[in-house]
């Protein structure tokens, strides 16, 4: 598990960063630039370059690594797990993070998948049908509980240092916002009790859409909300205090609706989801931080020419660890030649808050 004496010692280990690389994560610190493992081919080549890439970034500075069990059919968890147990630095100096909603396959996309998620989580009573929205997504704690030992067996780890929900304003699509909320509420009591039990040291959030839109929006959740259920959650598992710790959402130049959108209810009027995640002591990760590797090739001049970085892909880096709230922005980087080039994105100092507002007049 992450701790505060392995990633203190990480970072003395890695001083050659620009000032605010590594950021607090509770007692601990992290980088501001964590390796995503989303995109790619479910085959074994990639898998290869992903276990070489992940081990590169974690021995040169990276101690944050994102993961969910549906990532190419739970082989993106498994080289995670590799690469952490190959990779020349202490497994408690990594943030290990991973997600689970979305009914995994396994390995390889099945030739019939409404056969392989019936056979194996409907009949089974892992998940009841009707949890199951789209086929493919369920939230209900039974199944989330199953899919953390899951994880925990592909990631080969006692302890995942931060579970997320995985987008649960999937549901939305054929739940009421309410009956999510009170899904969301009963999964997270349980995911209190893996707390307790040392199987996952936090959990938190992951979204696409949830969080940065408006409130009036069909995929909108309320963050005050979800922090809300949270605390109610921790108290019915008797539990001091929530171990709610994180969200994730996308942000990146072309979706920073996160920073403008203020569509949370704050106690002094409505925020954004980054200033309420902050004062609410929330660690913000921001996914699709190059925009899925568009920002690589191309980029707004006037955005761009305020941001530090040798490549478009380092300054387009830096502009999302530059926003106000967050801990750490993830790339995914499945190429060991892109983790070479975006660790470097570190050694520039990101925006200050002045100059990252500027960007928005
Ligand atoms: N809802 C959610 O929970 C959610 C949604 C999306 C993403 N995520 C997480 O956030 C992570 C980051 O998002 P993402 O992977 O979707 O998008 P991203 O980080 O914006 O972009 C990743 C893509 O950019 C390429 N790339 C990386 N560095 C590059 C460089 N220097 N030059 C050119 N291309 C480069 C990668 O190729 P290579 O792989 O070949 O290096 C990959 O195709 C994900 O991996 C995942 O862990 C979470």
């Amino acid at each position: 598990m992450v701790t505060r004496e392995a990633t203190w010692a990480y970072r003395d280990d890695h001083d050659e960063f620009a000032r605010t690389f590594f950021r607090r994560f509770g007692a601990g610190v992290v980088s501001s630039i964590g390796v995503g493992t989303y995109l790619g081919d479910p085959t074994d080549e990639r898998d290869a370059a992903y276990r070489e890439a992940i081990t590169r970034a974690l021995e040169s500075g990276v101690n944050v690594v994102d993961t969910a069990i549906n990532y190419r059919h739970q082989r993106s968890e498994r080289v995670v797990g590799d690469a952490v147990a190959d990779a020349a630095v202490d497994r408690d100096a990594v943030l290990v993070a991973t997600k689970g909603g979305f009914v995994p396959f396994d390995g390889d996309r099945p030739e019939n998948p409404g056969a392989f998620v019936r056979d194996e989580y409907v009949d089974t009573g892992l998940v009841d049908r009707a949890d199951l929205v789209g086929g493919q997504h369920c939230i209900a704690p039974a199944f989330v509980d199953d899919q953390v030992d899951r994880s925990l067996s592909n990631l080969g780890l006692e302890t995942i240092d931060l579970y997320y929900v995985h987008n649960p304003e999937t549901q939305l699509a054929e739940r009421s916002r309410e009956a999510v909320y009170d899904q969301l509420e009963a999964t997270f009591e349980r995911l209190e009790h893996r707390a307790s039990d040392g199987d996952i040291a936090h959990y938190g959030v992951a979204t696409w859409d949830a969080f940065r839109v408006p409130a009036d929006h069909e995929r909108y959740l309320s963050l005050p909300e979800v922090v809300e259920r949270a605390r109610s959650a921790a108290a019915s598992a008797g539990n001091s205090a929530t171990h709610l710790r994180a969200i994730q959402c996308p942000f990146n130049v072309f979706m920073a609706d996160a920073f403008t959108v203020a569509s949370h209810q704050g106690p002094d009027g409505p925020q954004s989801a980054l200033w309420f995640a902050h004062e609410a002591g929330l660690d913000v990760f921001t996914s699709a931080s190059i925009m899925q590797g568009r920002l690589a090739r191309e980029m707004p001049e006037a955005v761009e020419a305020k941001l530090d970085g040798e490549t478009r892909a380092q300054r387009a880096i830096n502009f999302a660890r530059s926003a106000p709230g967050v801990t750490s922005s993830l790339v995914g980087m499945g190429t060991p030649d892109h983790v070479a080039e975006n660790v470097d994105a570190g050694r520039y100092e990101p925006l200050g808050a002045n100059a990252f507002d500027a960007v928005f007049e």
